[in-house]
């Protein structure tokens, strides 16, 4: 009798990974995989509400920062324990499943973990990176390290054109922020040197993209080395295939929520509502928050922000630092509704949603992709210049803000692209137009016989028949 199909799926302890990995997991289990999702004690702790399907165990190993990582820490400790420990209890749960009857067939991991492929590579199985950020952009940091490095560090010139094979031409913003000549985050660019590294390794390197082909067509197959695989959109369910209409959150939330913004939502007309949030991670300065404040106050529309309580104790602290302070809550209750976290892809589906100002987090755009919902970019870092240049110049789903000199956008700014996006001018019209063309593309992807669909089930395939 043929063993059934057992993924070890390991995911980096963070919200933009935890999400699409668990959405990764269902659909596995929805083909007959069985699924042991595995992350560090600190986020499992955190995502006590969270509910597995059946097929998915959930394992969470010390990591050695239980109370999560912390900006203070040192990162090549985390890095090195993270690897270790790691590494260990991905080889015991390999010999633990075999023991129990349950063989691990395949083991897949986001992005950050690039050690796994050499736990797989030692105990002979398949293995497979779950890319959590575009296509574009695992393209990018390829052409980086495979003979474009010298035009990307002399690309200081906001209005130079970086012509890549298979890509839209990109200025300096539009690139992911590390391989910027200003970038002093000198471990993150090493990280992705060290994942391409070890995909080069494989003679078959497999990587897995939340995405789809009709979205990325050019950048599945934009380098000859590496064919990447859309698998995506990752989103729940219920907002995307209706293949189960109860699953309708991730169900991994790391933070705290409140729920007392459906009603408030619900009394609010269709397509009025400005949603505000930049992820799970990016703390902004004071004075950025502030033009915003000004910029939605000013827009007279409603709002509904997600202001997470590490934001809230940074601005505690410049406070003290003397930085100006506006009666900022006073004058934004009257208008909108400010929550420490909610269910985001529900809030982008309620119908009186209707603009997502947004950092352009991968997780977010496809969020507001499948939801029909039109967007404002504002993007900080990281993959986000590049997922807003997607946004703003090729889907056309929205508008991007521009900072100024000192790198802040002002209130009046933030305005001028709510007006454009929420006004029912040409621009605003064109944008909704698109937006519903990419949400039934991204439809089109994930339903029987899409090519998401046939991507996965045509990886599950091979995985089983031992093409790699
Ligand atoms: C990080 C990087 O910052 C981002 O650039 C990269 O593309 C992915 O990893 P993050 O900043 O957290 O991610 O943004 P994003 O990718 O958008 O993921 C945030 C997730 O948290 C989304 O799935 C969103 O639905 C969820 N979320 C956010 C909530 O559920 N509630 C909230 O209140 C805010």
């Amino acid at each position: 009798m043929a063993v059934q199909p057992h993924f070890l799926l390991l995911t980096y302890p963070a919200q933009g990974h935890i999400n699409p990995a668990l959405q990764f997991a269902k659909g596995l289990t929805r083909i007959g995989v069985l699924v042991t999702l595995v992350t560090s004690l600190s986020a499992g702790r955190r995502m006590s509400k969270t509910l597995f399907p059946d097929g998915v165990s959930f394992v969470t190993f010390s990591d050695g920062y239980d109370d999560g990582f912390k900006p203070e820490d040192d990162r090549d400790h985390f890095t090195s324990e993270l690897k270790r420990r790691g590494s260990q209890t991905l080889n015991e749960l390999i010999v633990d499943s075999a023991k129990e009857g349950k063989p691990v067939t395949c083991l897949v991991y986001t992005m950050l973990l690039q050690w796994a492929a050499e736990v797989a590579r030692a105990q002979h199985l398949p293995a497979a990176l779950l890319w959590i950020q575009p296509a574009t952009v695992f393209d990018i940091y390829y052409y980086y390290f495979n003979g474009y490095g010298d035009i990307f560090n002399n690309c200081k010139d906001t209005s130079y054109a970086i012509e890549l094979p298979g890509l839209p031409p990109f200025a300096s913003r539009d690139l992911p922020s590390f391989v910027l000549p200003s970038n002093t985050y000198t471990f993150a660019i090493q990280m992705f040197q060290e994942q391409l590294e070890q995909l080069s390794q494989e003679t078959n390197p497999k990587v897995l993209v939340n995405s789809f082909d009709a979205l990325e067509l050019g950048a599945m197959s934009a380098t000859e080395k590496f064919n990447l695989i859309g698998i995506g959109p990752l989103i729940p369910s219920a907002f995307l295939d209706g293949k189960d209409p109860l699953d309708k959150s991730f169900g991994g939330d790391i933070f705290q929520g409140s729920e007392d913004y459906t009603e408030w939502l619900d009394s609010k007309t269709k397509s009025s509502v400005v949603y505000v949030s930049f992820g799970s991670f990016l703390v902004l300065s004071k004075q950025q928050i502030e033009e915003i404040a000004r910029g939605l106050v000013d827009s007279g529309l409603p709002f509904l922000w997600v202001i997470r309580d590490e934001q809230k104790k940074n601005e505690e602290k410049e406070e003290e630092e003397d930085h100006p302070s506006a009666c900022r809550e006073a004058i934004l209750e009257r208008q909108g509704m400010i929550v420490p976290w909610c269910c985001q892809v529900e809030v982008l589906s309620h119908p009186s949603i209707g603009c997502f100002v947004t950092h352009c987090g991968w997780n977010s755009t496809l969020e507001s992709l499948v939801s029909e919902v039109p967007v404002v970019a504002f993007p900080h870092w990281t993959d986000q210049g590049t997922n807003a240049k997607l946004i703003a110049d090729v889907w056309k789903t929205g508008v991007r803000v521009a900072a100024n000199e000192e790198g802040i956008v002002k209130g009046d700014e933030i305005k001028r692209c709510l007006d454009l996006v929420m006004a029912h001018g040409k621009m605003g019209e064109d944008i909704r137009k698109n937006a519903k063309k990419w949400k039934d593309l991204a439809r089109d992807a994930v339903k029987e016989g899409g090519s998401s669909d046939k991507n996965l089930k045509a990886f599950v395939q091979e995985v089983g028949q031992g093409c790699f």
